[in-house]
């Protein structure tokens, strides 16, 4: 089956630091970009430079620094907000413009109260400019799930006549179905002249919870791109996850032939560092990078893990960085409680084993889980008690 290539494209720094609660400051960026460019994605979203002077000082020390990925800096198609985008990223070896305006007539009569035409021209506009800043220049249609085709499809015809490289449609509202998703872009790249030309990305919110399933869905219609974020932040609901989007193509390369260039061992630090930076914690249950998610409890579980991982793991854990965990709780079982015992150094016999194993149910009662220090107190207890002269007698 042939393998094709996913352009990661990162906004964590852009798209998910706007939203609230994730606000970093210079220092923080950067040291966010460097360790998002150790992860290996293709391109980083380090900003909106008109937004701030800081906005703008960040995205122009990423720009400085970070080597192999592209750095894109975001701007509305104005020549204001293009030419402080175009300066900020002036020290990259590889920049992107993201130029966007929204496209829905939504957006267009009730927000920016402009025509379609004034649209189609501020595209032209926007794109040419940016253009001359750099050959390589996405164009993004804000609101494009809920455009109107034909129009949103001249719109695209548009940029991509005045040089936009990528197109990138996003679901703004998280609004769209995988099966629609999959539709649009079909409907929109059958229909626009150039299309085969550029590159087509997804940039899909998660208001549904549909964020990651519909950027894969779109890649059945072509796409190439898929804009997302650690640990899925973003604005409200947040975007498609990063890693969520990178761990599926790995897991299931017969359903999703795609391949990224991401260093998915660096899964887990991304995600923890983000989280540090912002004081953010993630969800617990967070697929690939939440605190439980290659954490087992259940006594069925637990047996099943020990005597063979892939009976409740469908990737290695060690894989995005991170360990197999066994927690002690009240549901735990005796193989479980042994092994642990064995990995702090104390190999029990089936009596001590059978003790210990009461204690720590009876702790994770009182307490939600039992942790290796509660153990370690627990065996010398149970020792201490088989040793003394009481136990002797009682044996006797
Ligand atoms: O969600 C959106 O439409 C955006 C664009 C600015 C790309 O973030
Ligand atoms: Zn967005």
């Amino acid at each position: 089956m042939a393998v094709e290539n996913l352009i990661i494209f990162d906004t964590t720094l852009r798209d998910g630091e706007q939203s609230p609660g994730f606000s970093m400051n210079t220092k923080e960026k950067l040291r966010l970009a460097r360790q998002i460019a150790a992860l290996g994605v293709d391109i980083i979203e380090a900003g909106f430079p008109i937004a701030s002077d800081d906005d703008a000082h960040a995205v122009r020390l990423v720009a400085e620094e970070i080597r192999g990925p592209v750095v894109a800096a975001l701007a509305r198609c104005n020549p204001a907000d293009i030419e402080r985008a175009g300066e900020s990223l002036g020290p990259a070896p590889r920049s992107r413009i993201h130029t966007f305006i929204a496209t829905s007539d939504l957006h267009l009569e009730r927000k920016l109260r402009i025509s379609r035409d004034d649209c189609l021209q501020a595209v032209t506009d926007g794109v040419t400019q940016a253009r001359g800043y750099t050959d390589d220049v996405e164009f993004s249609a804000e609101d494009a799930t809920r455009s109107d085709i034909p129009f949103l499809c001249q719109v695209v015809e548009t940029a991509i006549a005045a040089g936009a490289t990528t197109i990138n449609l996003p679901d703004t509202v998280g609004y769209c179905t995988p099966e629609e998703i999959e539709e649009f872009f079909g409907e929109v790249r059958a229909a626009v002249a150039g299309a085969d030309g550029v590159v087509f990305s997804a940039h899909c919110h998660d208001d549904l919870g549909l964020a990651v399933a519909n950027s894969l869905a779109a890649l059945r219609a072509g796409v190439r791109q898929i804009e997302c974020t650690i640990n899925g932040i973003g604005e409200r609901a947040g975007n498609a996850s990063l890693e969520e989007i990178v761990m599926a193509t790995r897991v299931k390369p017969e359903r999703l032939p795609y391949a990224t260039q991401v260093r998915t061992t660096e899964l887990v630090r991304t995600s923890r560092l983000l989280s540090e930076l912002t004081e953010e914690p993630v969800q617990a249950n967070k697929a690939i990078v939440g605190r439980n998610a290659f954490a087992h409890e259940a006594g069925i579980h637990q047996d099943g893990v020990i005597k063979d991982r892939r009976t409740y793991e469908i990737m290695k854990p060690e894989d995005v960085g991170v360990e197999s965990t066994l927690v002690l709780g009240k549901h735990s079982g005796r193989h479980a409680v042994r092994k642990r015992c064995e990995d702090l150094g104390f190999a029990l016999n089936r009596f001590e084993v059978d003790r210990v194993y009461r204690e720590v149910i009876a702790l994770a009662d009182r307490q939600k889980s039992v942790e290796d220090g509660d153990v370690a107190a627990i065996v010398s207890r149970v020792r201490a008690v088989a040793d003394s002269p009481a136990a002797d007698r009682g044996a006797a």
